[in-house]
C-alpha cells in the first residue's frame, strides 16, 4: 500500500499533550503585543521566528516564558485558545485536554481568574464551534517550590476551577517527581486526575517515582523508559498511557533526528504510546503535522495510525459512552483507508 495516499490529517485523535501557551503563533503574539501596546524585543514575525532553534529544554522554556509577556487580559487567553481550536479541529483532533500554567501568569501579575476565565471562555462552545470536545488542566512548573504549587492548587481548588486534573511540567532535571509528593496527595483528595512529565529529560527513574510517588494515570513523553527494561515491562504489563511527542523530541535534542525517535520500538514493545503535539507553534508542526511526519520517517501504516489513535482516545479522561464515540470514529478512518485490513491489526 502506497504510505503517500494515508490521510493522518484527519486521524480522529485526542490531543493529551499539549500546552496552550506553545500554541502562540509568532502572528498571534504581535497582534497581542501591539493590542496591549508592549514592546516586543524583535522587529517582527520572522526576526521572532528566528529565535525557534533549541539546543535543550531550557532554552525553549526561557522563550516560551518571555513570549507569554503578550497575554495580559481574559480576552487575550481567550483568542489564545480559540486560534487553537480551530486548528486542532481542522487536524482531526476530536477531543483535547488542554494544559495551562498558571503560575507562569501569576508571576506575572495575571490573576489566576483571569487566565483560567480566559481560556474557559474559549473552550466553552468548543465542540459546537470546532467540532471537538475539551478539558483543562493545571500544570505546575516543577523548577518552582512545592509549597507555591501547593497553594496555587488550594486557590484553584477554593475558586471551584473547571480544571479535571493537574500535571507537571517545565524544567525536568534537578526537579524530580518526589519533591511534589503532597501536591499529588492533596490533588487526589480533590478528586483531580493526575499526570506527570518524567522521562522527557530526565532518566526512568522521575519515570518510577511519578507512579509510585505521584499516582499518576499517565506520563508525559516517557521517552527514557526505554532504557529500563523492567520500567518498561511494567508500563507494558499495566498498559500505562505515554503522552509521546515526536516533533518536540526532535526540537529540543532529546534525539537527533526524527528517524533516531524510539516511537516505532516503543510501539513494537507494546507500550500504550500516543501521538501529540506538546507546544506545536514551537516545535514546527501540529498534530496531524507530527503524524505526517511519522508516516514519512517510518512508512507508518493505517493499522499503525488507527493503534496510536485508538490509544490517545482509551488514555483520555472520557466518560466510557464518548470514548466508544470516538473509537468507532477510529475504526471508520482505518476502514476507509486504501488497503485497509478487514481485522483489525491491534
Ligand atoms: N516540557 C516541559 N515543560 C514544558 C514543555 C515541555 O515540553 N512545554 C511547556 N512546558
Ligand atoms: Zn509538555
Amino acid at each position: 500500500m502506497p504510505t503517500s495516499r494515508l490521510s493522518p490529517a484527519r486521524l480522529p485523535t485526542a490531543e493529551l499533550h499539549l500546552h496552550i501557551e506553545g500554541t502562540l503563533e509568532p502572528e498571534l503574539i504581535f497582534a497581542l503585543a501591539v493590542r496591549n501596546g508592549i514592546a516586543l524585543p524583535y522587529r517582527d514575525v520572522s526576526a521572532l521566528r528566528a529565535q525557534y532553534e533549541f539546543t535543550d529544554l531550557q532554552s525553549f522554556l526561557t522563550l516560551y516564558y518571555s513570549n507569554m509577556a503578550v497575554l495580559l487580559t481574559e480576552q487575550d487567553f481567550e483568542d489564545m485558545t480559540r486560534a487553537y481550536l480551530v486548528r486542532a479541529g481542522a487536524a482531526g483532533v476530536r477531543h483535547a485536554e488542554i494544559f495551562l500554567d498558571p503560575q507562569a501568569h501569576l508571576l506575572r501579575g495575571v490573576a489566576l481568574e483571569t487566565c483560567i476565565n480566559g481560556v474557559t471562555r474559549g473552550l466553552a462552545d468548543s465542540e459546537a464551534r470546532y467540532g471537538l470536545s475539551t478539558s483543562l488542566i493545571a500544570a505546575f512548573l516543577r523548577d518552582r517550590t512545592a509549597e507555591e504549587a501547593l497553594d496555587v492548587l488550594e486557590q484553584l481548588i477554593a475558586m471551584d476551577a473547571p480544571i479535571i486534573g493537574i500535571g507537571l511540567d517545565s524544567a525536568e532535571v534537578g526537579h524530580p517527581p518526589s519533591k511534589f509528593t503532597a501536591v499529588f496527595r492533596r490533588a487526589h483528595a480533590a478528586g483531580l486526575r493526575c499526570v506527570a512529565h518524567a522521562g522527557e529529560e530526565g532518566g526512568p527513574d522521575y519515570i518510577w517515582e511519578a507512579l509510585d510517588l505521584l499516582g499518576v494515570a499517565r506520563i508525559d513523553h516517557g521517552i527514557r523508559a526505554v532504557e529500563d527494561e523492567q520500567l518498561v515491562n511494567r508500563l507494558v504489563a499495566e498498559q500505562i498511557p505515554l503522552t509521546v511527542c515526536p516533533l518536540s523530541n526532535v526540537r529540543l535534542r532529546a534525539v537527533d533526528t526524527l528517524a533516531d525517535h524510539p516511537l516505532p520500538d516503543m510501539l513494537a514493545r507494546g507500550l500504550n504510546i500516543s501521538v501529540h503535539s506538546d507546544d506545536p507553534s514551537y516545535f514546527g508542526g501540529y498534530l496531524d503535522d507530527n503524524m505526517a511526519q511519522l508516516v514519512s520517517t517510518f512508512a507508518l501504516d493505517s493499522t499503525q495510525l488507527a493503534k496510536l489513535a485508538a490509544n490517545s482516545v482509551r488514555s483520555a479522561f472520557l466518560t466510557p459512552e464518548r470514548c466508544e464515540e470516538l473509537l468507532a470514529e477510529v475504526e471508520n478512518w482505518r476502514t476507509a483507508q486504501p488497503g485497509a485490513k478487514q481485522v483489525p491489526g491491534g
